[in-house]
């Protein structure tokens, strides 16, 4: 009989299942019966930028984190398909740090290609998994319609993202402080803080970006406080770091070094969690946002259940080729291509894995370790092979250009792992480059 599989999620890890099935579909195989569920009324994941916060049109958690100018924070050399190229889909070369809707643009080129759409149910969220002998009894709810039905399927492939939920923290006087306070889940549009003095807590990529965003579109100043170490960047002279928060009073931020500072909004820029409400305890990920997630075989397969898998769980210097060297892998499982070895065995590899990880001795060997790690999933399937170590240069040229110009990294171009082909250089600074549109990026002087 055909097996029934289940993809939750049509961001860019559940389009990277679709492809896959669809790709063996292409060279003759007989695939199984697919249905991908994603509760928003499109594809793309956190790619596909909304303007709303809280909850969404059918009253569930907003899923977007996006916010308007996001340009993408690493090298789409890093990122880019191996069986679809950005000189592929523009046609031309184009340069290395793309706004939003160009990324998406690429990501439902590929799919749209490819024909997937009619697998995918919209505005449909799973809101409960179950096991059900050998297989997993899987309800959800339509948004247009207003029902709820429940469905079997021999897999489950959980593709819901984990920079969706976030982590929030409570600092002293949070309850009374009388600006703005938000976190980076719902940070839609810098120019709200034009002219504002504005606290970021958090030191990583939305503390960095939401930042330099705020400071691009006229802030009056940015104070980040970091809880472990500051970002080090040489900032510009209106951006200051500072020790960790203690409290708030009023408007004025206190910090544990005793210092102080008066501030219109709070931007907390503290992470995401994992977290799947619609798993069973049995089923669900626990994991933090490390490279080697707890518990799940080759990065995909769930030990204690290996009919389920999660993809893109994992954090992420990689992107869109890992997710699609990970498609391609649990696609193979499915297919009784690639066998699944016993619960020690998985047990073992996961131990493995996260012991190598904790031996990493700085980013750069995070990137290799990721690297390599995306390379012996592909090395076992039919995805097209491409240089890792490539891809690996344009990570390391970013680490270095961003500890150079953190305001002007993003000017650099970056040699392509697929193509060969050096990327330009974009035709306006990021700092003078307002319009993020497709047209104005995509336009020659
Ligand atoms: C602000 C921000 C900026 C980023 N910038 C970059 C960048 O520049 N470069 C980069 O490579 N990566 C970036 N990322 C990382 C990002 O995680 C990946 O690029 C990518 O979006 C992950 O794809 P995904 O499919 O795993 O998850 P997501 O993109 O989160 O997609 C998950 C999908 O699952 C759906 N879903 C969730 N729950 C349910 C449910 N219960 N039922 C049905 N559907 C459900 C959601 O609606 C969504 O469509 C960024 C992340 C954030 C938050
Ligand atoms: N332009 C872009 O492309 C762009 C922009 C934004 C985000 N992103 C992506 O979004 C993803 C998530 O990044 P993220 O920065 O949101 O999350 P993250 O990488 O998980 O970082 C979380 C940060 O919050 C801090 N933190 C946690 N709890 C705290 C507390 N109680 N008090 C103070 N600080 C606390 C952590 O500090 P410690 O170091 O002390 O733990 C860390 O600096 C990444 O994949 C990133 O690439 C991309």
């Amino acid at each position: 009989m055909t097996k029934r599989i289940c993809i939750i999620g049509a961001g860019p890890s559940g389009l990277a299942q679709l492809r896959a099935f669809q790709s063996a579909a292409d060279k003759g195989a007989q695939i199984p019966e697919i249905v991908c569920f994603e509760k928003q009324p499109d594809w793309g994941g956190l790619w596909r930028y909304t303007w709303r916060t809280g909850i969404d049109e059918f009253g569930n958690p907003c899923h977007g984190s996006m916010y308007r100018y996001l340009w993408s924070n690493g090298p789409k050399e890093g990122l880019e398909f191996a069986d679809y190229t950005f000189e592929e889909h523009f046609g031309k070369p184009i340069a290395s740090y793309p706004p939003r809707a160009v990324l998406f643009d690429y990501i439902e080129g590929r799919v749209k290609q490819a024909g997937v759409r009619d697998y995918i149910r919209f505005n449909t969220i799973v809101r409960d998994v179950r096991t059900a002998g050998d297989q997993f009894e899987v309800t959800v709810r339509d948004g247009i319609q207003e029902t709820e039905d429940t469905q079997t399927f021999d897999h489950v492939i959980v593709a819901t993202g984990h920079f969706s939920v976030p982590h929030m923290p409570h600092y002293e006087g949070f309850d009374r402080f009388s600006g703005r306070l938000l976190h980076a889940h719902d940070f839609r549009e810098a120019r709200e803080f034009t002219g504002k003095d504005i606290l970021i807590l958090g030191t990583s990529y939305s503390a960095e970006d939401i930042g330099s965003q705020c400071w691009k579109y006229g802030c009056k100043s940015i104070t980040v406080a970091h809880r472990t170490a500051p970002m080090g960047y040489d900032w510009p002279e209106n951006w200051q770091e500072v020790p960790a928060l203690e409290k708030v009073v009023g408007k004025t931020a206190y910090f544990i070094d005793g210092t102080s500072k008066d501030v219109d909004a709070i931007i907390l820029c503290t992470g995401y969690k994992h977290h799947f409400p619609f798993l069973p305890d049995d089923l669900r990920l626990n994991t933090p946002n490390v490279l080697a997630s707890n518990d799940l075989y080759k990065g995909v397969v769930w030990n204690n259940n290996p009919r389920l898998f999660y993809l893109g769980m994992q954090d992420q210097w990689y992107t869109f080729n890992m997710f699609d060297a990970q498609a391609w892998y649990v696609r193979d499982i499915i297919m009784d291509q690639i066998s699944v070895p016993d619960l020690a065995a998985r047990k073992a590899e996961v131990a493995k894995r996260q012991a190598e990880e904790a031996a990493l001795p700085d980013d750069y060997a995070c990137i290799e370790f990721q690297g390599a790690y995306t390379l012996e999933l592909i090395n076992e399937t039919d995805y097209p092979s491409f240089d890792i170590a490539v891809a690996n240069q344009a990570f390391f040229e970013w680490k270095k250009l961003k500890k150079k110009g953190i305001m002007e990294f993003r000017n650099h171009g970056h040699v392509s792992p697929m193509t060969g082909t050096k990327a330009p250089p974009h035709h306006t600074g990021w700092t003078e480059a307002l319009d993020d549109s497709l047209e104005s990026y995509l336009a020659i002087n």
